[in-house]
């Protein structure tokens, strides 16, 4: 009675002291010059007594399965449910047994190299999606070797953070710029050596996840301008969700033109973490059926629908002619007329002196000749202008 309880409670705390930190992946990366380790898990009951006993084997591709001892390797140790290694490096790369009577657990361990110029191995990192405002939560904590580690330091971007050396953790609301890596290093101790250990979380910001009424960027209503013959591209573009739909509507009653191509979706995150979805809708060589029909295009999701519209108008031949010379055109034209309506106006008041002046220009054309000629016409334009006035 009393052994079996004993026996029990024994078990019990073999249980929960190995399913806690133990390995149930059977492949695994660890990174080269770090302490890693190896821990079977007790999947069903197992009577451990005097005469169970436990192995541990490796293998690689160039070797059989070998017994692994303690002090085959000054870096490995073993002992019960546990090899460690102390640190793993990339020859340690193969499948590990763990056998125990009947039972066994093997996993496949690859060793990656540490990078060199940066603070962690980007292979290695665990990726999290925070919605932005949502709590973002990282904490630096490492159960399997919690009693050998002395310090433990937090890197964002593999800089680093005021955070307290004994749990740095963080626990805020999520903003845009809390984006970035987050590694979290512990430094232990072992038979005089310093080891670091580095795990290192991707964090990326993105909008809240709730649903946007989606909905198309630009005007409703949209006329462009085409010749025929030419080709067009419609481009529709609109902010939705995950799971809304872009999509044209070009059939006419007796079918789709056979010239007009609706191509794919194509769906970007823009860096504030929106959702953005275009889709072209391509018209090529364009003819009388294509021009004054609207070409719909949709967006349609739990949200809500938007829909806007193109029609394709002829281009007119004056915009042919280039906008600055047209307004040149226009501005000599107006000038010219001007300059007649001034010069009937000049006409109608001095009438008679014209008349005269013509006159007297005309009878002294053969006798005046060069600065004469020129004075004369000027006096006498003077003189009737003086006459003029004093007539009025
Ligand atoms: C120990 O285990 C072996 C086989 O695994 C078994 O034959 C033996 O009876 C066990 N001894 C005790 C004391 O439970
Ligand atoms: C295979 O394992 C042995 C030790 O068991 C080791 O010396 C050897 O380098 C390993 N080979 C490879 C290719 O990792
Ligand atoms: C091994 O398994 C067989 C059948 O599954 C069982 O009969 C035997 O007792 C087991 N041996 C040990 C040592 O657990
Ligand atoms: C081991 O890891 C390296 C680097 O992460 C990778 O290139 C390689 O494919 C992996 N090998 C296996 C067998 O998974
Ligand atoms: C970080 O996470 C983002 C989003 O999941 C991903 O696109 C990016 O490739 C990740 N970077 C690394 C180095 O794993
Ligand atoms: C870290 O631990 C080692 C061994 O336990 C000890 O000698 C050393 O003083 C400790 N360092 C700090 C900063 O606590
Ligand atoms: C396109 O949309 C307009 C306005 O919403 C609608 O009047 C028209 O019937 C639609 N055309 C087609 C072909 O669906």
């Amino acid at each position: 009675m009393y052994r079996g309880e004993l026996s029990l409670t024994l078990w019990a705390l073999i249980f929960i002291n190995t399913s806690e930190t133990c390995i149930l992946r059977t492949h695994i990366t660890a990174v080269e010059g770090e302490p890693f380790y190896l821990k079977y898990c007790l999947s069903s009951p197992v009577h451990k007594n005097e005469t169970t006993t436990i192995r541990w084997y490796r293998s690689n591709r160039s070797q059989e399965r070998v017994e692994l001892k303690q002090g085959s390797s000054p870096r490995i140790t073993l002992w019960d449910y546990v090899l460690e290694f102390w640190p793993v490096e990339l020859d340690d790369r193969g499948s590990y047994f763990f056998q125990m009577g009947n039972y066994t657990q093997q996993w496949i361990l690859n060793i990656t190299r540490r990078n060199k110029h940066s603070c962690f191995t980007e292979k290695q990192v665990t990726s999290k999606i925070v919605e932005v405002k949502k709590v973002l939560q990282i904490t630096c904590e490492n159960s399997y070797y919690q009693k050998l580690i002395n310090s433990t330091s937090l890197y964002k971007n593999c800089k680093k953070l005021p955070e307290n050396d004994k749990n740095p953790s963080i626990r805020k609301n999520a903003e845009f710029e809390d984006q970035g890596f987050y590694s979290c290093v512990f430094s232990l101790h072992r038979s005089g050596k310093l080891f670091t250990i580095t795990k290192t979380f991707n964090i990326t910001i993105v909008e809240d996840h709730s649903n946007i009424v989606p909905v198309l960027l630009g005007p409703k209503l949209n006329h462009v301008e085409v010749e025929l013959g030419k080709d067009v591209q419609l481009n529709c573009c609109a902010l939705l969700n995950k799971n809304d739909v872009v999509y044209w509507i070009f059939e006419k009653e007796n079918g789709p033109d056979p010239n007009v191509h609706e191509e794919e979706e194509k769906k970007a995150v823009t860096s504030e973490g929106k959702l953005h979805s275009s889709r072209i809708l391509r018209i090529e060589n364009i003819n009388e059926n294509n021009l004054n029909f609207l070409y719909n295009c949709t967006v349609a999701g739990e949200g809500g629908t938007d829909t806007k519209s193109f029609i394709l108008v002829k281009k007119a031949d004056m915009a042919d002619i280039p906008g600055h010379i047209f307004t040149r055109g226009m501005i000599i034209a107006i000038l010219i007329l001007v300059a007649v309506v001034c010069f009937v106006i000049v006409g109608v008041i001095y009438r008679v002196d014209l008349v005269l002046f013509y006159r007297h220009l005309m009878g002294k054309d053969e006798t005046l000749t060069g600065n004469a000629y020129h004075n004369a016409g000027i006096s006498y334009l003077m003189l009737s202008l003086r006459n003029h006035i004093k007539n009025h």
